[in-house]
């Protein structure tokens, strides 16, 4: 196992009527802007509980994140509460209000010009606003992490920013908000728990056993409770149960001392750039071929995985690492979420410029670092359907 540092400083406040503790997690005498996205909270009755809860607190409002959420837009944010004097950011909605507030929250201090320079380069990151979240959409583990996920839509560019100092306070789970999600976000969200947690899994071993079965519990539990949702959407425990998987899967729990991977990730991330497809979906058409593609090198750890998770018996390695892809790639579309890029109406002669952004910035990708522009572009090919 390698050497590793584990912290994580936010409080998890989890279950039915849990938003009317806000009042309590809020520190006093705050003056708060809370940040939300395109509306959903006004039509599930969450905006009311939280302003209900926050009665006794000063709060003004900023609307509008976005899916996937712009600097641009972000900007506007940052300049009302540096206006506003504003001294607690308290983020309501899913991972894009989360990651958004995050930003807002190192950029209101920085004074070193564009904030997006914190963005390129997270040392600049030296003070951030205090936050807290309301969470209403379980996928990113945004609630209990220190990144956001920054989309610059001038530059067209989509980036991570990681802090310890954006770490959100306190994060409200009540699996109830979430009864109100189109199925494409239920969807999206248990592709993206799933994959978060075979990205932190999926590599190789370093004899860290139980760091394997925490991430094959995650896994187990996302295959048993998906059809369940898809049944009985409005089912509290199926709920319950999700949220937590999401905010397990990407809280720095899973990948103490193991290697992880997130090529996926990153070249998902240029898929939402240039097409404007949801993060899940990237993820779903993703996924398999970059397993397809480091199979070899992912060998091991595709056998425990198809043993363990799918209960594949009796095969040889090559058969029980094909079983392994074929059961995740059948997972994905079995829960909403199509695995191939022509299912989007997207040519493989389109993804070119994916594959120059690659050249011209040199990445390397994957466990091994073993995926470059080249590599890229062989994933690219195996997802074209
Ligand atoms: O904007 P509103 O009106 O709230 O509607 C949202 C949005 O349209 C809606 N929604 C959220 N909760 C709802 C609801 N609709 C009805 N009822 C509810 N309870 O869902 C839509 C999508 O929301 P969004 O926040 O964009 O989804 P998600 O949570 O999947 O976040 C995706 C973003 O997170 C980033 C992604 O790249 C993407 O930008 N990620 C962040 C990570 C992190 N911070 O660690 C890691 C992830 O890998 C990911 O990259
Ligand atoms: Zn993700």
């Amino acid at each position: 196992m390698f050497n590793f540092t584990f912290h994580n400083p936010t409080k998890i406040v989890f279950g039915k009527g849990t938003i009317s503790e806000l009042g309590n997690l809020v520190p006093p005498g705050c003056k708060v802007l809370m940040t939300y996205g395109g509306g959903s909270i006004k039509r599930n009755g969450v905006y009311d509980q939280v302003m209900e809860a926050l009665g006794a607190c000063s709060v003004t409002e900023f609307g509008g994140v976005e899916p996937n959420p712009r600097y641009e837009t972000l900007m506007k944010a940052v300049e009302q509460a540096r206006a506003g004097e504003v001294d607690f950011l308290l983020a309501v909605g899913g991972g894009s209000v989360l990651d958004g507030t995050k930003f807002i929250a190192a950029a209101v201090p920085y004074r070193g010009g564009d904030p997006w320079d914190m963005v390129l380069d997270h040392a600049l990151v030296t003070a951030a606003v205090p936050m807290g979240a309301v969470l209403t959409l379980p996928a990113t583990g945004s609630e209990m992490n220190g990144t956001a996920v920054i989309s610059h839509e001038t530059l067209q560019d989509k980036r991570p920013l990681k802090s310890l100092l954006i770490y959100p306070q306190f994060s409200i789970l009540d699996p109830e908000t979430t009864y109100s999600l189109p199925e494409r976000q239920v969807a999206n969200g248990i592709v993206d728990t799933f994959v978060h947690v075979t990205e932190q899994y999926l590599t190789y071993d370093v004899n860290a056993p139980l760091q394997d079965r925490q991430a094959e519990a995650i896994l187990s539990t996302l295959v048993e409770e998906a059809p369940k949702v898809k049944a009985n959407p409005n089912t509290y425990d199926v709920r319950a149960n999700l949220m937590w998987c999401s905010t397990q899967a990407l809280n720095g729990l899973i990948v103490c001392g193991v290697p992880s991977d997130f090529a996926t990730h990153l070249i998902g991330h240029e898929l939402t750039v240039f097409f404007g497809l949801d993060h899940g979906q990237t993820l779903a058409i993703l996924h398999p071929a970059v397993l397809q593609h480091q199979r070899e090198h992912k060998a091991q750890k595709l056998i425990q995985y198809a043993q363990r998770v799918w209960g594949v018996r009796g095969l040889g390695d090559e058969e029980t690492i094909d079983a392994a892809i074929a059961k995740t790639d059948e997972f994905f579309r079995s829960v909403g979420v199509p695995t191939k890029l022509s299912d989007y109406g997207i040519e493989l002669a389109a993804c070119k410029p994916i594959v120059e952004r690659f050249k011209e910035r040199g990445t390397k990708m994957g466990e091994h670092k073993n995926i470059g522009y080249r590599e890229v572009e062989e994933i690219l090919a195996l997802c074209a359907g």
